[in-house]
């Protein structure tokens, strides 16, 4: 099945709230991502990214409506050639390659648009479903923080994965 990417733009906000406010997506995302998630929450992310150039984040299309989203964060400082990469599909939508294609999708378009050598990714341990998609993706395992993450009233370990553009490009 056919899916895009392509940056957020005005209208999208009813379409990212039917999907986004769902406590199954919010649980294995960082706090930052509301919940619930409220027509003032997608009308502040709409007008945040609309001055972005290149686009950061990218609503993910499937038959003209937005289904998920896909999207980097630049580091900075000595951090600077890392992108941090994040992702979520409906749920109505899992389990059909689409967050795997979104994320190829994203991984040519920040090595094609951005100076970054490394795109790393941090996914809950019991993430699985994430850490499938990071591998189907050319990642690699590359950590274990003990305990380093706290949502929800438990402690979890996280995970970490990165591709580097020398293996994306051989
Ligand atoms: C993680 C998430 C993006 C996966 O989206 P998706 O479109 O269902 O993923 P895909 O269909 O590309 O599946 C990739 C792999 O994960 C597997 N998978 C999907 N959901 C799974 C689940 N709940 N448990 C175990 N494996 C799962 C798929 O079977 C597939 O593996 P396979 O090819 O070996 O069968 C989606 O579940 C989601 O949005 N979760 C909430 C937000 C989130 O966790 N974001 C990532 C933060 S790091």
């Amino acid at each position: 099945m056919l899916i895009r990417i392509r940056p957020w733009k005005e209208g999208d906000e009813m379409n990212l709230v039917k999907y986004a406010n769902n406590k199954n997506i919010a649980r294995n995302l960082r706090e930052l991502f509301p919940n619930p998630y409220t027509l003032s929450d997608a009308r502040t992310w709409i007008a945040f990214n609309k001055d972005l150039l290149p686009a950061l984040n990218m609503a993910i299309i499937w038959e003209n409506e937005v289904i998920g989203a896909v999207g980097i964060v630049l580091k900075e400082d000595i951090h600077r050639k890392n992108a941090e990469i994040g992702y979520w599909i409906g749920e109505p939508f899992w389990r059909k390659g689409f967050a795997t294609k979104a994320v190829k999708m994203m991984i040519d378009y920040t090595f094609e648009n951005y100076d970054v050598t490394r795109i790393f990714a941090s996914t809950f341990d019991h993430n699985i479903a994430s850490q499938k998609v990071l591998l189907k993706s050319g990642f690699k395992l590359e950590a274990r923080l003990k305990k380093a993450l706290f949502k929800n009233g438990r402690y979890a370990d996280e995970i970490i994965m990165s591709l580097l553009k020398e293996d994306y490009l051989t």
